[in-house]
């Protein structure tokens, strides 16, 4: 009888600790993580940000024992339960017309490894979407076309474009729900229009819905010319292209607990996830990891730098889990404009018919 009582309460005190611990975390969650909440919201909140981090635990424990290639971590997706993020980043739809062209020739023979931005020195910090506008799509095309440009005019701090301008004045209704890249390219090649900087027009990646365009003179800005694609599952064309410095876009879906709260190592897809979303992301490097012996593509997202490796996922490099996916890349770029009145910014590269 003494036993039992005792068993009891050790038990219940232990319990006590663990649920303040537990609200301690949750309220230095909120506070890492800028989160206000009502309080009915906060309850939510709080349960799926206990689950999560259980889940995360056991991750990580996997990861330990080298059951796993990659580790977890709580970010600011983890008071949302899965089908609610995966809601928030809709299955991209596509245009039916396409004003690609035939893209330059990428080398023939890619290296074992490459890295775009390491090769250059290129500096880039990874820019943060927001959690409740699915826009990815318009900050892969501002980051491919940003460190293309780099690459062209020798400047490897880069200015950053505006992915918002892109939002606004390119994504026709659908900038925070489904749209795609190709949008963000042919409102560039097509319509003559500049890619601007973010500190002509500034980022509100926590406005759920798309805003009004506003229209700008840019003091400086990037003309895109044209734009190329690689069919779906061509993986070796699509390393040819990154290892000539291309970086590329790819779809992929994000909708799995693992890439949700993906911190380090390489990501390697359940075979069926729990539904179907879409996030943009680009490619810009690949290799071999040697913890894991796995291949990898190194991928730049845009859930800010405190998610994934500083930004990046590296993501495993398999023929049975084809990373290319509509993949789509800016292809040539005109002059840079100086001034709003250069003419040379409205020049278009005549598309080569194949
Ligand atoms: C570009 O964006 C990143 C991430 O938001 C930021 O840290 C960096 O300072 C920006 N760079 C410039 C030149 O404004």
């Amino acid at each position: 009888m003494f036993k039992l009582l005792l068993c009891c309460l050790v038990v219940s005190g232990a319990y006590a600790i663990n649920h303040g611990t537990q609200a301690a975390d949750f309220e230095a969650y909120m506070k890492k993580f800028g989160k206000v909440y009502t309080p009915a919201e906060k309850n939510n909140a709080q349960f799926y940000y206990n689950y999560h981090k259980n889940l995360i635990a056991q991750q990580n424990a996997l990861a330990d024992r080298k059951a796993s290639s990659y580790r977890v971590n709580e970010n600011q997706f983890s008071d949302i339960r899965l089908i609610t993020f995966a809601a928030r980043l809709p299955e991209a739809r596509y245009p039916t017309t396409s004003f690609n062209v035939t893209p330059i020739t990428p080398i023939e023979v890619a290296p074992p490894e490459f890295d775009i931005l390491s090769q250059w020195g290129i500096e880039l910090v990874a820019q943060d979407q927001g959690t409740v506008c699915s826009s990815s799509w318009a900050y892969a095309v501002a980051r491919s076309i940003q460190i293309l440009n780099a690459i062209q005019v020798g400047n490897f701090t880069p200015l950053n474009n505006s992915a918002q301008a892109l939002i606004d004045c390119a994504g026709m209704g659908n900038g925070c729900t489904t749209q795609v890249p190709q949008i963000a390219f042919d409102y560039l090649t097509q319509n003559g229009a500049l890619l601007l900087n973010e500190a002509d027009y500034p980022a509100t990646n926590t406005d759920s819905q798309q805003g009004m365009c506003k229209p700008q003179m840019p003091p400086s800005a990037i003309k895109v010319d044209s734009y190329g694609t690689i069919p779906d599952g061509n993986d070796a064309l699509l390393m040819r292209y990154v290892a000539s410095e291309v970086p590329v876009i790819v779809e992929y879906n994000p909708a799995t607990f693992g890439f949700m709260h993906y911190s380090s190592g390489v990501y390697v897809p359940p075979v069926r996830a729990q539904a179907s979303s879409s996030q943009f992301l680009v490619v810009v490097g690949y290799g071999h990891d040697t913890e894991s012996d796995l291949d990898y593509w190194l991928c730049l997202n845009s859930f800010g730098d405190t998610w994934g490796e500083k930004g990046f996922i590296r993501i495993v490099r398999s023929s049975t889990q084809p990373i290319a996916k509509r993949a789509i890349f800016p292809n040539s770029l005109g002059t840079i404009a100086t001034t709003p009145s250069t003419p040379t910014t409205t020049t278009r590269a005549t598309p080569i018919t194949p």
